[in-house]
């Protein structure tokens, strides 16, 4: 945790608003801290490290709202318009980020918005802190704009969830490449805000029931929205997959995420083949799309899964597996 100089230094306030919240021992000895994660895996680790947790951001006003963006420019933007709407009076924005996220970049546009800015750096972070009240709310309106849904492709996508920019060209891959005779119960591992769920439904009739599980509860809400035409048995999961599943299926369909927040993490890939292959009947078929420098075959092998490839591109492979 990074700490400011004396002079610089922020007085605790009796309570504070954590936006993206990540627990640390030093927020132990604050008197009210409640914290906003929308992903599954750090929410957990929040509430288990005993911080209280919001489902939603509130409504309620703060003297001291603190940021800890993703890496998502549009996403840690409105988060600081979302943390303004919600400083009382006097109240402060804290906002901490790696160097390697644009913590430089962002600490400039703050400046645009806020003119007294107080910063510093360590640990190749930075942490800066500004007072809002004076802060020029037409750049504010501005970011706020870029927290709200968007469309793509008549999909309702928002800032900081996965591809909420264009269709991954992995999951188009996949949906081009979608057998017709998936049936059953099937699930949707890392569903995203739907694109492969949609392309199920739309694809495959013999679909009895439909399971999505998305750590991101964001991109899981517009999820709901994307599917909302369907009439079918639809379930939507806020979870983590690498903690398993709760049931056994006919069918899993996934591009599995090879990212822990701004790293790469094929192990992370590789849990969710692990679980995939757990929660299959025996003749169940996994389905997925992975850039092709990916190790998972030999994941599969382990999983006692036998697979095929379906198709590559230059960038991407489809492989197909049965329980056996
Ligand atoms: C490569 S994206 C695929 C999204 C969607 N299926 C699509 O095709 O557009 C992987 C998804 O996994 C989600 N994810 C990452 N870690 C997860 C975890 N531990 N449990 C569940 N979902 C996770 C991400 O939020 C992201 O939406």
């Amino acid at each position: 945790m990074l700490a400011f100089s004396a002079e610089d230094a922020l007085a605790i306030p009796q309570r504070a608003l954590f936006i993206g919240a990540q627990p640390h021992p030093a927020l132990r000895a604050w008197p009210e801290v409640v914290g906003w994660q929308p992903l599954r895996p750090l929410a957990a680790a929040w509430e288990k490290a005993g911080f209280a947790r919001t489902e939603d951001l509130p409504e309620g006003k703060f003297p001291l709202v603190m940021v800890l963006p993703g890496k998502s420019k549009d996403e840690a933007l409105a988060w600081f318009a979302q943390a303004k709407d919600r400083l009382e009076p006097g109240g402060r924005l804290l906002v901490a980020m790696p160097n390697t996220a644009g913590a430089g970049r962002f600490e400039k546009e703050l400046s645009k918005a806020a003119g007294n800015i107080v910063s510093i750096q360590k640990h190749k972070c930075r942490a800066f802190h500004a007072l809002l009240d004076e802060a020029d709310e037409a750049v504010f309106s501005g970011w706020r704009a870029l927290g709200e849904l968007r469309e793509i492709s008549g999909f309702s996508v928002q800032a900081g969830i996965f591809s909420s920019d264009h269709i991954d060209p992995g999951s188009q891959l996949l949906a081009d490449h979608l057998p017709a005779h998936l049936h059953g119960n099937v699930a949707d591992l890392g569903a995203g805000w739907g694109f492969l769920s949609d392309a199920m439904l739309k694809r495959c009739p013999n679909i009895e029931r439909l399971d999505l599980f998305e750590a991101d509860a964001r991109a899981l809400c517009c999820a709901r929205m994307n599917l909302a035409c369907h009439e079918r048995e639809i379930t939507y999961h806020w979870h983590d997959v690498t903690t398993g599943l709760p049931e056994i299926y006919d069918a899993i369909v996934m591009n599995p995420p090879f990212h822990t927040g701004q790293a790469t993490d094929v192990d992370l890939g590789r849990a969710f083949l692990k679980v995939a292959a757990g929660s299959l009947k025996r003749g169940g078929k996994l389905l997925l799309v992975a850039n092709r420098q990916l190790p998972y075959e030999a994941a599969l092998e382990a999983s006692g899964l036998a697979w095929r490839k379906i198709t590559e591109d230059k960038i991407y492979k489809l492989l197909a597996a049965e329980k056996r």
